[in-house]
């Protein structure tokens, strides 16, 4: 790359990038489909990154925004992102021709990756989901066979509503914990809901959930929403109140489940409502009992659930192994999908597609997904938060999909084929880019792009030009595939301490991905080896310190491979102050300095959803790093309150913490520099020593 670089850099176009990146986060599948194939934790919109691509690649002076919206082919570049999670750099840098590394621990987002990059003939693949059809389908609309609410003739269950119970302290028969009478919201008839009638558990569509309903059935009235139990408590018709948690001690397995309420698929009626009948009850208690007697013969995990900060939640539940996140069809089901994607015969390429697939449809189909509502996707996924909620009440879809493909199902694998991957190949042939031109969104096919790669077996192949793309499988604190000083530009997003626990979380679907293909390198190890994970997570023995030294050690090593006029990008965004100055820390350490800094819109996604907190900002920071004496001062740039109000121009208003972010950058920005003198460098190194500046 013969890109000169000078003192005076003005900043790219960020007001205009961040309302990209919030237009894109609220629907990101739909902009970047090949991105999404598979789900990937915190993942920050592609709009930022091709924006901090562009801008570093770029002649100084050239429109950012006029650029993205066009073609182009930077090949004598090498990009390497040493994070690379859910691929959205590695895409981004393809589309623009880069040669790109994408280094990554785990692998998860590995295999993910490989495949999202891959160049799939669509017949072959088409070809082998249609013997996967062939294996699968039958046997699979079997378990979900039910009788018609309309006209009694043969139908499906496209969705099964399940209660979760306790087992009463004082009397020992099961409580539920039903929070309500609405099974699902409907979006359709927004204030409606389908609910159901706690004393003869007809189901209907009723307008008005908050007002009283009377049963059509039997005429009970009730009010639907009325609240039955308080979050952590049960209560037993019995009587007796208690903590869930108490109830739940007691035994030593999870928690069982009532089927509640059905939503069934008939060819001649659509769609339907009705409480299991006697049939559906006895055919699924026939499901159960072979689960049963099959369990150690079935294709699914059996390992047991490792403790952690995210895991020790379902653990106090009383789930000790995976396949306990299922339930009885689930397993079935999910056995029979299994050995259909490990028979494809002779495709190896449509085959592990197809894992990847199924793995992610895994996010819809365990007692951990619930219900989003009627009119809509129906199923919650799995991870709709970054932890494993035990749900009180569990919605099932159909595990292939019934109805049309778009909108028919929910979470089918079939469903999915067509809407994810069948989109995803499509925008891979002809990707699309929003820009903003004289003040207005405008969204268009990039001409003469396409996100294709040849995959590299090593560093040479790049350079040689045989190919497009290296894929690391292990930590980025060491790149022995790479050279010194030979990395133009390494884009990345770290993981931010303790917001996402990588490992934990993606083990769910490691452990069904070892099942799925079990010579793959990648999935030798019974789960996820987080060992060298730069999160901090004192469940598994990593405190921030931890989080600070492994980050130290993937800059260190970016600062070996990267040439001398490199630069690292990357964002980061934290509410505590600790962790910034474990980020500062971390780049003195390798000899960075903070050359530019600027904000952009994040979605920030969280544990749990944080009610009556503070509003948690809005902002990433992107940082441009370089390496120490090769930029000797900070780069002129916008003040603070000027970035400030050109955000608020861009409908865009900082909050306090947004504010503090901001600070935060400008400080690390200085430190940097602080650093750059012997005498300076010492002087950093007794503050952090002494801990006596002001970071806290
Ligand atoms: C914030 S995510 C990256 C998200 C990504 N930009 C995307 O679009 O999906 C950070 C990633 O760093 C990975 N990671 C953590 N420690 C690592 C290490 N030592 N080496 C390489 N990758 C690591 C995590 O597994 C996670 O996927
Ligand atoms: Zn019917
Ligand atoms: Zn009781
Ligand atoms: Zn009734």
């Amino acid at each position: 790359m013969a890109k000169a670089y000078s003192c005076v850099v003005s900043l790219p176009p960020y007001p205009e990038i961040s309302q990209l990146s919030r237009q894109e986060a609220h629907r990101k599948a739909a902009h970047r489909p090949p991105y999404y194939i598979h789900k990937w934790w915190a993942r920050r919109t592609g709009s930022v990154f091709r924006g901090i691509l562009l801008d570093q690649l770029l002649p100084d002076g050239e429109s950012r925004m006029a650029a993205a919206a066009r073609a182009h082919d930077f090949n004598d570049t090498i990009v390497l992102d040493c994070f690379h999670g859910g691929g959205t750099t590695i895409g981004e840098a393809l589309r623009l021709g880069c040669k790109v590394i994408g280094s990554e621990l785990n692998p998860v987002a590995h295999f993910l990756v490989a495949q999202m990059v891959r160049d799939l003939d669509e017949t072959r693949l088409d070809a082998a989901f249609a013997t996967v059809r062939t294996a699968a389908q039958t046997k699979l609309r079997r378990m979900y066979a039910t009788r018609c609410p309309v006209c009694e003739k043969d139908a499906q269950i496209q969705y099964t509503s399940w209660t979760k119970q306790v087992t009463c302290e004082a009397c020992g028969d099961p409580a539920d914990l039903l929070t309500s009478h609405v099974v699902m919201a409907d979006f359709a008839n927004p204030g409606g809901g389908l609910v159901q009638c706690p004393k003869c558990a007809h189901p209907w569509r009723a307008k008005k959930v908050a007002a009283r309903v009377q049963c059509p059935c039997c005429r009970h009235r009730f009010v639907p929403n009325k609240r039955l139990i308080e979050p952590k408590r049960y209560r037993c018709t019995c009587g007796y109140k208690g903590e869930i948690l108490d109830a739940l001690a007691i035994g030593s397995n999870p928690p069982g489940h009532r089927m509640a309420c059905l939503v069934t698929h008939c060819e001649d009626c659509g769609r339907g409502f009705k409480a299991p009948d006697a049939g559906d009850l006895r055919r699924y208690a026939r499901l159960e009992g072979r689960a049963a007697r099959q369990l150690d013969q079935l294709a699914v995990p059996r390992d047991e659930i490792p403790g952690g900060r995210n895991t020790n939640q379902m653990l106090r539940y009383g789930y000790r192994h995976w396949h306990e996140m299922f339930n009885a069809r689930q397993l079935l089901g999910l056995d029979i999908l299994v050995r259909a994607v490990r028979d494809v015969g002779d495709d190896p390429a449509a085959r592990d597609a197809l894992a990847l697939h199924l793995s992610s449809t895994l996010e819809f189909h365990s007692m951990f997904a619930t219900s989003k509502g009627l009119g809509t996707g129906a199923i919650r996924q799995v991870f709709s938060h970054h932890a494993f909620i035990p749900a009180k009440a569990p919605l099932e879809a159909h595990l292939w999909g019934v109805g049309t493909a778009s909108g028919g199902s929910s979470g089918g694998f079939a469903s999915l084929y067509g809407t994810r991957m069948k989109a995803a190949l499509r925008w891979k042939e002809g990707p699309q880019e929003s820009t903003i031109v004289d003040g207005t969104r405008v969204r268009a096919a990039v001409a003469g792009e396409k996100l294709a790669a040849r995959p590299a077996s090593s560093f040479d192949d790049l350079v040689d030009g045989s190919a497009d793309v290296l894929l690391l499988n292990q930590s980025s604190s060491s790149l022995p595939q790479v050279p010194d000083g030979t990395v133009d530009l390494c884009v990345t997003d770290p993981p931010y301490a303790d917001n996402v626990m990588y490992a934990e979380l993606s083990d769910y679907f490691y452990v069904w991905l070892r099942e799925l293909i079990p010579h793959h390198p990648s999935f030798q190890d019974v789960l996820v080896d987080d060992s060298q994970e730069a999160v901090q997570n004192p469940h598994r023995g990593r405190d921030g310190d931890a989080y600070g030294r492994l980050l130290g050690d993937v800059f260190i090593e970016v600062a070996r491979v990267l040439k001398d006029d490199g630069r690292l990008a990357f964002t980061f965004h934290h509410a505590n102050q600790g962790t910034w100055r474990h980020l500062c820390d971390a780049l003195i350490l390798a000899g960075f300095v903070v050359e530019r800094w600027w904000p952009v819109f994040a979605e920030m996604e969280s544990a749990m959803p944080i009610l009556g907190k503070e509003h948690n900002g809005h902002l990433d920071i992107v940082f441009i790093c370089a390496k120490r004496g090769v930029v000797t001062c900070p780069a002129p740039q916008d003040s603070i309150a000027c970035m400030g109000e050109k955000l608020a121009g861009a409908d865009l208003p900082m909050v306090a913490s947004d504010h503090r972010a901001l600070l935060n950058a400008k400080r690390i920005q200085t430190s940097s520099f602080e650093a750059c003198s012997e005498t300076g460098l010492v002087h950093v190194q007794a503050l952090r020593a002494n801990d006596a500046d002001t970071w806290g």
